[in-house]
């Protein structure tokens, strides 16, 4: 009997990265950031001076990621290559990368089995753009989270100041709409809903209010 997963997919900024390690922290399940395999990957590329545009090489640095994910004290670190690369993928320049290795085929076909190995006991909270659709199509619950583009590109520039970095908000607002254009356009694993996904609009709410309403679902379903 394979564990339960519950899927997190929606465009960047609608809050999926907080709500899903939120409630993967309540239900005491693993989490997956499957996005952070794309930046780890586009980050990767770049060390190893791989072309964005050499799909076969693309894959072949999925393929062979060295990547360790910690967590401690509630503290997630990402190791690559032995390295912390925490920090380092949240730029938007790795994002805008993570973007474009994202549309090729051959790079979501070698991070496949990676991120489905991550289905352990007792549960998963997977997160990401195709985790409903593609990776775990059997999911019980399958949720997809959006917001405006405005309220995601005031969020993701005040997650970024408080990380220290500087972030000019219509210039993310314009990097919000291009991506969300990226992932909804690309032929493999466009940005879309699962036919039984439950869409939740996040705009005016909380994240105490998107974390509960999120287990109310899951308590139901199971
Ligand atoms: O969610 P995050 O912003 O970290 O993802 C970075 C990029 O990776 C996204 O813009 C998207 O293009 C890609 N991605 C994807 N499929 C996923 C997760 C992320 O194509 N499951």
């Amino acid at each position: 009997e394979a564990a339960p997963v519950l899927t997190i997919d929606g465009p960047g900024g609608a809050g999926k990265g907080t709500i899903s390690r939120l409630v993967a922290e309540r239900l005491g399940w693993h989490l997956l950031d499957s996005g952070a395999l794309y930046r780890l990957t586009a980050l990767a590329a770049g060390k190893h001076e791989v072309s964005l545009d050499d799909e076969a090489a693309l894959a072949g640095v999925a393929a062979a990621l060295d990547v360790v994910f910690l967590a401690e004290d509630g503290e997630a670190r990402i190791l690559l290559e032995g390295a912390d690369a925490s920090r380092a993928i949240r730029t938007e320049q790795v994002g805008d990368a993570a973007s474009r290795v994202a549309a090729l085929p051959a790079v979501r076909q070698a991070l496949l089995e990676r991120q489905r190995d991550f289905r352990q006991a007792p549960g998963l909270v997977a997160d990401g753009r195709d985790m409903g659709t593609v990776v775990f199509p059997e999911a019980p619950l399958k949720i997809f989270l959006t917001a405006s583009a405005e309220e995601r590109a005031r969020r993701r520039h005040l997650q970024l100041r408080e990380a220290g970095v500087d972030a000019n908000l219509s210039s993310l607002l314009k990097e919000i709409q291009a991506r969300d254009a990226r992932d909804m356009q690309r032929s493999v694993a466009p940005l879309v809903a699962a036919d039984d996904a439950v869409e939740l609009d996040t705009t005016s709410l909380t994240i105490p209010e998107v974390v509960d309403r999120l287990t109310e679902l899951l308590a139901k379903r199971g």
